[in-house]
């Protein structure tokens, strides 16, 4: 495995690997690798001859009251797992080579990002992922880019940014990894005490009874009573304050009326202590 730091060099291997009619996969993280980022990468490897993965705290997309400044890093075990996953480069800048002094331009997705986490991190939050993501992009080239789904809206804006931009690249959704309790698998987790980690769960937990609630129901569900129920189940836990549940339509994120399954995700995020979770589930 290439570990890389130059923008420049990253781009002239990934010239390299096309000349050679190598297809190129992406997996961009922000290191503190845990078995999703691993997942995404398996599923980039199905997809690509050379997969790169970047690990980059990307600065933009914390508000000034975010965790950028104790974001957790474990770069020797990061590179140790992305070895026996087998990805091929793992490209590690810092944050000059990503931003260079008088960088000025910024990418920005509008309408999908007003809402859900772009409406409680604030608007950089977004054009932070998407001018990062677009850099990394037009260094690597590749053919397929993966994200997953744990990340929602994240994944719905870059899908759409590609689509608009006619960026050549397939943005692919692999499935959220879960702890056998079900709670998603997140660097963040890391922050949280026993017994938040324990408190942790009534996220899955709100997520799955309102699934049970819809099966029970033959399908039907006012978006009024799913968030009713998975508030209540929220609230129970000790420590846990919501930021916000939400129903919307899985595709355009604009708010619904009624479950319409097959057509809805319902998103969560939820302090528990001082570290920001998120979840959802698509109805
Ligand atoms: P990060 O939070 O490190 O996540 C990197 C990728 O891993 C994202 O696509 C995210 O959705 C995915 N991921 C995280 N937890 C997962 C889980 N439990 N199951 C499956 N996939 C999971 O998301 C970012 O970094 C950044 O915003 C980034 C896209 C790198 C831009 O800076």
């Amino acid at each position: 495995m290439r570990q890389i730091a130059e923008p420049q060099r990253l781009r002239a291997l990934c010239e390299e690997q096309r000349a050679q009619h190598r297809r190129v996969g992406l997996v961009p993280t922000m290191g503190f690798l845990h078995e999703g980022h691993l997942s995404l990468v398996r599923r980039a490897r199905g997809l690509a001859d050379f997969v790169v993965v970047t690990i980059f705290v990307n600065p933009t997309q914390f508000s000034p009251s975010e965790d950028l400044d104790r974001y957790p890093n474990d770069l020797i075990g990061d590179l140790a797992k992305l070895e026996a996953v087998g990805a091929d480069c793992v490209f590690v800048p810092t944050r000059d080579a990503i931003y260079p002094a008088g960088f000025s331009s910024h990418v920005m997705v509008e309408g999908l990002t007003d809402v859900l986490c772009g409406a409680s991190r604030g608007p950089g939050h977004f054009q932070g992922v998407c001018t990062v993501v677009t850099k990394l992009l037009n260094m690597v080239g590749p053919c397929s880019a993966v994200f997953g789904e744990k990340d929602y809206q994240q994944l719905r804006v870059i899908q759409r940014m590609a689509q608009d931009l006619d960026l050549p690249v397939e943005v692919v959704g692999a499935p959220t990894v879960r702890e056998p309790d079900g709670l998603a698998l997140s660097s963040r987790n890391a922050y949280l005490s026993p017994d938040q980690r324990q408190a942790a769960t009534c996220l899955y937990r709100a997520l799955q009874a309102v699934r049970a609630r819809i099966e029970r129901g033959g399908g039907t569900l006012s978006a009024a009573e799913a968030i009713g129920l998975a508030r209540e189940i929220i609230e129970a836990a000790p420590e846990a304050r919501i930021d916000y549940v939400d129903v919307r339509h899985a595709h355009t994120l604009e708010p619904l009326e009624t479950v319409v399954v097959g057509q809805t995700v319902l998103a969560l995020a939820v302090f528990v202590g001082r570290t920001r979770l998120i979840d959802n589930l698509t109805l």
